[in-house]
C-alpha cells in the first residue's frame, strides 16, 4: 500500500537510528529465549537434590541477562521514539509548508480546525504507529519467534500440539484491524470537528456573548465530544476483547498441553524440567501476543490518520507555471472579456467585464456590496484564475508571470484587516518587509497615522497588537495596514473599503496621505463612501457582474444612474 510506502519515505533520512534499535531489540527477544531454559536447569537441579552443584552461576547469569535486557529495552524504546519524532517532525514541516502554498479556492472550502487538527493530532498517530508498531511489532514478533524457536528446541511435541491455536490467533488479528481502522477514522474526523467548533467558538466570543450563543455552542461542541468518547470506547472495547480472545486462546492451548501431558497419552516420559520449560516459553508469549494483537489499533488509526494527511499533502498546489520575470512593472492593468465564478457556485459573480487602467492612473470600482468588486481586484495577484478571458499587467497575461514577481508588484490593504500577533512595527515590516530599516517604518507608520496611537502605547510602535490584533480598535487596524502597503512600495496599490472602518476625520487625513502615495502608482479603489473616490481619474460600477457605468465623477454624475442615484442617497443626510 503507498501509505507504507510513503511513510518509509520519511523514515529513511533517518535510518541511522535504527541499527541501535534494532540491536537492541534483538538483544531483549534473545535474552527473552533465555529464560525458558533458565527454568527448565533450575527445576533439573532441583530434581536431582544438588542445590549446591548449581552454586552461583545460575543467579549471576539471570542478574547479567537482566542488566543486558534492561538497557537494550532502553536502546530499543528510545531509538524508536527518536525515529517517532523525527518522521512527526518532517511530517508537520512538509504540512505546514504546503498549508501556506495552497490555492484560495482551498481555504474556502476546508475548515482552519480540520486543518489544525491535522497537523496536531494526526501527525501525533502516525508517529505513534511508526514508533510504537516497529518497538513492538518487531521486538515482540521477535520475541514470539525466538521462544517459539526455544519451545521447538524443547519439546517438538508439546510444540506440534499447541500450533492448532496460531491460526485462530492470525484469525482475531485480521478481524481486529478492520474495526480498527474503522473507529481510528472516526475518532480522527471527529478530533477535526472538535478543534474547528471550539475555534470557532473562541474567536466568535463576543457574538456567542450578545446573541446568547452559550447553548448552541455547547450543544455543538458536546455532540462532537460524546461522538468522539464513542468511536474511543469502540475501539477501546475492540482491544479489550481482542486481549481477552487471544488470552482464552493461549489459555485454551495451556490447559489442554497439560490435560494431555498428564494423561499421559501421546506423550511418555515427560521430564518436569522439560515440562516446565515448555510453559514458560509458552506463557511468556502472552504479553507479546497480546500486544502484537494491540498495536494493531496503533497501526491502523496511524494508516488512517496517514491516509487523510496525505491526501491534503497530494493536493495541488498554487498554479505557477509562469516563467516570466518582472523587476518592477509599469503598472498598466487590463481586464479583458473576463468571466468569473467561484468553484462552488453555478453563478457566475463577473460576466464579460473589460476595463482598462494606464499605468500610473487611479480606477474607483464602486457598487452594491456583493456585486464583485473584491473579486475583481483579488483577481490581479492571481487569489484566483479567471475561467474565461484575461487579466493583463503591462499588457501581458499574469499568468505568465512567476507568482512571486507577479505578487510583489502588488500591494494590497484588504476588506478585513488581518494581523498577527506580533508588535505593530513587525506588523508593518512583515514578510520580504521585515529587514526594512527602521527610519523606513516610521516613515511609513507616520503617512497611515499610525504614529498618533502608537505614541500613547507604552512601548509604542513595539507594542503588541494582540491575537488578530484584538488589542486595537479596528481602525487603528486599518491604519497599520495601510502603513504595511505604503511600506511594500509597490507599482499597484489596491485599496478595498481601505477606510471603511475610519472615522471622517481620520479618513479625511489618510486620504490626503494615500492621494500622495497614489501619485505615480496605479491604484484600484473599492469604496463605499463616494466622497473619498472623488478625486480618482475613472470610476466604474459593477451592478451584477457587468460592469454598468464607467467615466469620470462628472461624466457619471451628469447621467441619471446608479452612479448619481448612490451620491444622492449618500449626501442627502
Ligand atoms: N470565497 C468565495 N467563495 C464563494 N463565493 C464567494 C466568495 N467570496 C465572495 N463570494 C461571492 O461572490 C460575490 C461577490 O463577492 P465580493 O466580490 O466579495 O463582493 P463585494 O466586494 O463587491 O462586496 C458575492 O455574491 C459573494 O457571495
Ligand atoms: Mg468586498
Amino acid at each position: 500500500m503507498t501509505v507504507y510506502k510513503r511513510l518509509f519515505r520519511y523514515v529513511i533520512p533517518h535510518w541511522k537510528i535504527v541499527p541501535a534499535a534494532l540491536i537492541g531489540m534483538i538483544l531483549v527477544a534473545s535474552s527473552n529465549a533465555y529464560i525458558p531454559f533458565l527454568m527448565s536447569q533450575v527445576i533439573g537441579i532441583l530434581e536431582e537434590d544438588g542445590r549446591a552443584s548449581g552454586s552461583l552461576l545460575i543467579p549471576l547469569i539471570l542478574f547479567i541477562t537482566f542488566v543486558v535486557r534492561g538497557f537494550a529495552d532502553f536502546m530499543a524504546v528510545y531509538g524508536l521514539n527518536w525515529l517517532g519524532r523525527a518522521v512527526i517532525h518532517d511530517l508537520r514541516e512538509d504540512i505546514f509548508q504546503h498549508y501556506t502554498k495552497l490555492p484560495s479556492a482551498f481555504y474556502d472550502l476546508n475548515s482552519s480546525g480540520s486543518l489544525v487538527s491535522k497537523l496536531t493530532y494526526n501527525t501525533e498517530q502516525v508517529s505513534e504507529a511508526i514508533s510504537n508498531v516497529v518497538v513492538v511489532g518487531i521486538r515482540d514478533s521477535l520475541t514470539i519467534i525466538v521462544l517459539i524457536g526455544a519451545m521447538i528446541y524443547i519439546s517438538p511435541a508439546l510444540t506440534t500440539m499447541v500450533a492448532v491455536a496460531a491460526p485462530i490467533v492470525g484469525w482475531l488479528i485480521s478481524l481486529m484491524s478492520k474495526a480498527f481502522r474503522r473507529y481510528g477514522l472516526r475518532i480522527q474526523t471527529s478530533m477535526g470537528d472538535a478543534t474547528r467548533v471550539t475555534e470557532e467558538a473562541l474567536s466568535a466570543h463576543r457574538i456567542v456573548k450578545v446573541f446568547e450563543g452559550q447553548e448552541h455552542q455547547k450543544k455543538q461542541f458536546s455532540e462532537i465530544n460524546e461522538r468522539n468518547r464513542k468511536q474511543f470506547m469502540k475501539l477501546v472495547a475492540a482491544s479489550a476483547a481482542g486481549d481477552m480472545l487471544t488470552q482464552y486462546t493461549v489459555t485454551a492451548a495451556v490447559t489442554a498441553m497439560i490435560a494431555v501431558a498428564f494423561s499421559g497419552l501421546l506423550i511418555q516420559d515427560l521430564g518436569a524440567s522439560v515440562f516446565i520449560g515448555f510453559l514458560t516459553a509458552m506463557g511468556m508469549t502472552l504479553a507479546p501476543l497480546k500486544r502484537i494483537i494491540n498495536i494493531n489499533a496503533a497501526l491502523q488509526r496511524g494508516i488512517a490518520a496517514g491516509l487523510t494527511l496525505f491526501e491534503t499533502i497530494d493536493e495541488p498546489v498554487e498554479r505557477d507555471a509562469g516563467t516570466k520575470k518582472i523587476d518592477r512593472a509599469r503598472g498598466e492593468i487590463k481586464f479583458k472579456d473576463l468571466s468569473f465564478g467561484y468553484q462552488n457556485s453555478e453563478t457566475k459573480v463577473l460576466n464579460n467585464i473589460n476595463l482598462f487602467v494606464p499605468a500610473g492612473s487611479s480606477l474607483a470600482i464602486v457598487g452594491r456590496s456583493g456585486a464583485g468588486k473584491s473579486t475583481l481586484v483579488g483577481l490581479l495577484p492571481r487569489f484566483y484564475d479567471v475561467d474565461t478571458g484575461q487579466v493583463c499587467l503591462d499588457g501581458i497575461d499574469v499568468r505568465e508571470y512567476r507568482l512571486k514577481d507577479l505578487r510583489r508588484q502588488v500591494s494590497l490593504v484588504s476588506q478585513d484587516v488581518i494581523l498577527f500577533d506580533d508588535s505593530i512595527a513587525n506588523n508593518i515590516a512583515y514578510g520580504l518587509l521585515a529587514d526594512s530599516p527602521r527610519a523606513d517604518i516610521e516613515a511609513a507608520a507616520e503617512a497611515a497615522y499610525v504614529k498618533e496611537f502608537a505614541d500613547e502605547l507604552p512601548d509604542g510602535l513595539d507594542s503588541p497588537v494582540g491575537q488578530r490584533g484584538a488589542l486595537l480598535s479596528g481602525g487603528q487596524r486599518q491604519r497599520i495596514a495601510i502603513a504595511r502597503a505604503l511600506l511594500k512600495n509597490a507599482p499597484i496599490l489596491i485599496l478595498d473599503e481601505a477606510t471603511s472602518s475610519l472615522d471622517t476625520r481620520s479618513e479625511k487625513r489618510i486620504q490626503s496621505s494615500l492621494k500622495e502615495l497614489m501619485k505615480d502608482r496605479t491604484t484600484l479603489v473599492i469604496a463605499h463612501r463616494l466622497s473619498t473616490v472623488e478625486n480618482v481619474d475613472r470610476i466604474v460600477v459593477l451592478d451584477q457582474g457587468i460592469t454598468a457605468e464607467e467615466g469620470t465623477h462628472t461624466e457619471l454624475m451628469s447621467q441619471e444612474g446608479i452612479y448619481s442615484g448612490l451620491h444622492r442617497i449618500q449626501f442627502s443626510d
